[in-house]
């Protein structure tokens, strides 16, 4: 039987285990990047692991997400990355020279090689060919120490692109037509491969807004086959040596198959406030729009930024509308200044930020209350930009400079339509990308041989060993689709005590209970109970490590999503599934036993774990753990596990 695409990557970096979906296995990884909220914590386990260096192909560590410097915290983090990846043998970018996944996508990222990220949008270069996964720091950690990365084998599925593109669609709105009809529950287990004539229309920088955003979908990742257009976006970034032929076998068999016609789409735009509430633009046509941004890692290229430049190019910007263009690497930005569209965008009234998370992540430009902002961004979960009540819109670079000129959305087609004048900008690549590589310092240009510790970095914290006794009150009861963001939310006045564990904890789930922390500290234990797909979101590890140092032993939840499932297990939290049924009997404070030795039954393999409450009733809770999850539980968190492992060799 033929393989898939993903298969045959997958096979080439098999370790341990077999292809089958649902079974775990280990997988060589070639290549990691860390960015500056989650790369702190990379590097602080890494020292912990006592190792001399990074033992994969290629390590490189970005600043993108917290590039303001507010105080000394920031500034600290990133001389502590700098030394960090100058000592252990890590490419560093430094902040301002753009969000990870554009820097990667540009210089690095490689067909058929493996890429693990400690963010989760890391799939982005799947667009070119490469498999690439998201996952958390520790893992990252263990992988650039030359160890496996476990993961579920995931279902293939076969998305089937026929026709092309019509004038003012974009590959947006094929992500965001996925999505319509998937939900974001709807990749949970799965790799989204694309295939078809369609695929073979469209551009790389069109392929990676595409598996960008396959994380919303909750995928494991997306990819691309290689072919003319790969080779040709590699050969203008200079790197036309790095390109592979890829495709899956003809007769290879897919778990689904799912097509979309190019041809049908029109554009979409997602409502506030979950990525998977969208519905064509004309359906939401009139609205009032406050603030328009242009960028971030899912269109801000060069190829996004260009024809919001094009449409605004001679006019104005309206005058009750702000425009902001956020580039997603200085690349984009060094080419389209020199190229004068810089000039032509600043005179139509667009402001442009560095290139960095920044609005993405809520820090600057925050929303007016009650106020309607068009991003084209690849999420818009509540409070994200910074303001809880606000109104963010998902959309093409086209949807949101139509919006920026008439002050309200409006479907692009209708906006020409009024204007006479207004062309479909279509994607264009640059001849070559030459932007200047200033702002990236090669392991040989290394300028540091030893850590630089400001006084806002502690030390990784290490678990305790499983016990007998799980009991405690439920300390916070939650609904669905809690996000990683609930839990450590990633505003900057939170966030920069990212490398500061314990001053970190306090703001613990502070957006569903300002009380949680507190109540947690004084109670030393407790279990968490929530809804679906609980930790959806970022990759984000300290929403693991902050419930663990608050010392928090279980959450009990409907389901989990992928990566904090694996999260919570690298931290040494029993993530334990109850049904419907069980969520709704349960309230805040009820108190919580599990009636056997926790410890002994984890080692046993056992699935079902009894759950009495209140001394009054009882529920079946199930682990869905693998032999490896379950020696990481009962050794108190995988850091704790692989020091020992690498303390016995
Ligand atoms: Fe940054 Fe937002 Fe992407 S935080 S990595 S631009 S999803």
């Amino acid at each position: 039987m033929g393989q898939t695409l993903t298969e045959k990557i997958l096979d080439d970096h098999l370790v341990e285990g077999e292809l089958v979906p649902g079974e775990e296995i280990g997988i060589e990884i070639d290549q990691v990047l860390t960015q500056d909220t989650t790369g702190t914590m990379v590097w602080l386990q890494f020292e912990a692991l006592e190792l001399d260096e990074v033992q994969t192909e290629l390590a490189a560590q970005y600043c993108d997400h917290q590039t303001y410097q507010f105080d000394f915290k920031n500034t600290d983090d990133h001389r502590f990355l700098r030394s960090a990846a100058g000592t252990y043998g890590a490419h560093f970018s430094r902040p301002g020279n753009g969000i990870c996944h554009n820097v990667h996508k540009e210089n690095f990222a490689a067909p058929g090689k493996t890429l693990l990220g400690s963010d989760s949008h890391t799939p982005t270069p799947g667009g070119l060919g490469q498999l690439a996964i998201g996952a958390g720091g520790l893992d990252i950690s263990v992988a650039m120490g030359g160890g496996a990365y476990y993961v579920e084998m995931p279902e293939v599925v076969n998305i089937r692109l026929e026709g092309e593109l019509p004038e003012w669609a974009t590959a947006k709105d094929v992500i965001l037509e996925m999505l319509r009809r998937l939900s974001v529950k709807g990749g949970v287990g799965k790799v989204f491969e694309y295939t078809g004539p369609g695929a073979e229309t469209l551009t790389v920088p069109e392929r990676t807004t595409i598996t960008n955003m396959g994380t919303e979908l909750g995928a494991t990742s997306s990819i691309f086959g290689t072919d003319e257009k790969t080779r040709d976006y590699l050969a203008r970034q200079g790197r036309e040596d790095e390109y592979v032929e890829l495709a899956p076998d003809e007769d290879a068999e897919y778990a689904d198959e799912i097509t979309i016609d190019l041809s049908d789409l029109e554009p979409l735009i997602a409502k506030p406030s979950m990525p998977d509430n969208v519905v064509p633009v004309r359906e939401v046509a009139g609205e009032s729009v406050e603030q328009v941004i242009v960028g971030s890692c899912t269109n801000g290229g060069y190829e996004d930024i260009l024809p919001a430049a094009k449409m605004v190019k001679g006019r104005e910007i309206n005058k009750k509308t702000e425009m902001i263009v956020a580039p997603g690497s200085k690349q984009a930005s060094e080419i389209l200044a020199r190229q004068g569209w810089t000039a032509e965008m600043m005179a139509a009234g667009v402001n442009f930020s560095e290139a960095t998370c920044g609005a993405c992540i809520g820090i600057g430009h925050v929303p007016a209350s009650d106020s309607v902002s068009l991003r084209t961004f690849n999420r818009n979960f509540e409070g994200r930009s910074g303001i809880e009540d606000d109104n963010v819109y998902l959309c093409s670079p086209e949807v949101a400079a139509a919006a920026a000129i008439k002050g309200e959305i409006i479907d692009p087609r209708d906006l020409a339509d009024e204007l006479g004048d207004l062309e479909a900008p279509g994607i264009e690549l640059p001849d070559a990308y030459d932007g200047s590589k200033a702002d990236l310092i090669t392991p040989e240009e290394a300028v540091d041989d030893e850590l630089v510790k400001g006084p806002n970095i502690g030390n990784a914290p290490i678990g305790e060993p499983l016990g007998a006794d799980i009991a405690g009150e439920v300390l916070l009861k939650m609904e669905d689709n809690i996000t990683t963001d609930h839990i450590i939310p990633a505003t900057s006045d939170i966030l920069k005590y990212r490398s500061n564990i314990e001053k970190l904890s306090e703001f613990t789930l502070s957006r569903v209970d300002e009380t949680f922390a507190q109540r947690a500290m004084d109670s030393g234990t407790g279990v968490l109970v929530a809804g679906e797909n609980y930790g959806q979101g970022s990759s984000r590890e300290h929403a693991a490590m902050c419930p663990q140092y608050l010392g928090i032993e279980a959450v009990l939840a409907q389901s989990f999503a992928r990566i904090h499932k694996a999260n919570l297990f690298n931290f040494g939290i029993l993530p334990l599934a109850i049904d419907e049924e069980t969520y709704a009997k349960f309230e805040q404070g009820d108190d919580v036993e599990v009636v056997t030795d926790v410890a002994e039954a984890v080692e046993a393999g056992e699935t079902e774990f009894t759950v009495r409450v209140n001394d009054d009733w009882e529920a079946t809770a199930t682990l869905d753990a693998s032999e490896r999850e379950r020696r990481i539980l009962k050794a108190g968190g995988k850091l704790r596990l692989t020091k020992e492992q690498y303390e016995q060799e």
